[in-house]
């Protein structure tokens, strides 16, 4: 590490319009990609974020996370996983995509993958983007949830785990469309292979969320979730599909438009 990390972090919420942050941190590379010019990274890591309709949101996460990242000085690639058309929104589905197109994007593969809500921004510089031997829940402390764990096995917001752990656990499921329980899935999967989720301590893990409608909440979640156990290594990332419409590389990040609608 080149840099010592303070704490905390400024956070801009203010509008910004996505053309406007695309002409900034000329550090970048074409993609959303950095490596630190003088020192070598410890740590390969890919940012996936899914996302549909929240352009505004889009604009305030790049513009907070690229100082940040480089900070950290870690080799980094941030993905925006777009879902076309009007099904229910499938994050987990979008993470699978993520997983593995981000993967084509990288000589020699990234080791490391966090899974990101586009809507959630960390508060601390200590809390380092890496993938330690066990799963991690990054956003433990959100200021939603009064910066509290709302429950022990949470795993949702942001996430970071290793390409080893989460090919063993045969990614996410695909089944979660709107909204809830396909972290809890996630959570579930990491258990029964007796991984246990790690935390950094919840005055670094603090994340602020930015405002947004509320989803409907996903009416199958708690019935999907009875079934986790036993269909978990028959279903996820081994059964994906789906139709790669576009990949754009944009100045602050790769953008992969995709349909995962099932056919
Ligand atoms: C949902 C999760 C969500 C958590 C926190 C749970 O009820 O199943 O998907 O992350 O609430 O909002």
């Amino acid at each position: 590490m080149c840099v010592r990390l303070n704490g905390p972090v400024p956070v801009n919420k203010t509008e910004l319009e996505l053309e406007r942050v695309d002409t900034q941190y000329p550090e970048v590379a074409c993609g959303g990609k950095y490596s630190p010019p003088y020192c070598t990274a410890r740590h390969k890591v890919a940012i996936i974020v899914p996302f549909r309709d929240r352009k505004q949101h889009l604009a305030i996460f790049l513009n907070h996370m690229h100082p940040f990242l480089m900070k950290q000085e870690i080799d980094y690639g941030i993905f925006i996983v777009e879902q076309l058309g009007n099904a229910n929104f499938n994050r987990a589905k979008l993470f699978n995509v993520g997983f593995l197109e981000s993967e084509k994007q990288k000589v020699g593969g990234w080791q490391c993958f966090i899974f990101h809500d586009v809507d959630l921004l960390p508060l601390d510089q200590r809390n380092i983007y890496s993938c330690p031997s066990q799963p991690r829940h990054m956003s433990a402390a959100v200021d939603k949830f009064d910066f509290k764990l709302p429950y022990k096995e949470i795993f949702g917001g942001v996430s970071a785990m290793t390409k080893e752990q989460f090919t063993k656990v045969n990614g996410f499921s695909n089944e979660y469309w709107g909204w809830g329980g396909e972290d809890d899935d996630m959570s579930a999967r990491l258990r029964y292979l007796n991984y246990h989720i790690e935390r950094y301590n919840m005055s670094i893990a603090r994340y602020t969320m930015l405002d947004h409608e509320k989803s409907k909440p996903n009416p199958k979640r708690m019935s999907l979730l009875q079934t986790t156990n036993l269909i978990f290594k028959k279903q996820g990332l081994s059964t994906l599909e789906y139709e790669l419409v576009d990949i754009v590389h944009r100045h602050l990040y790769t953008h992969i438009i995709v349909n995962i609608d099932e056919r």
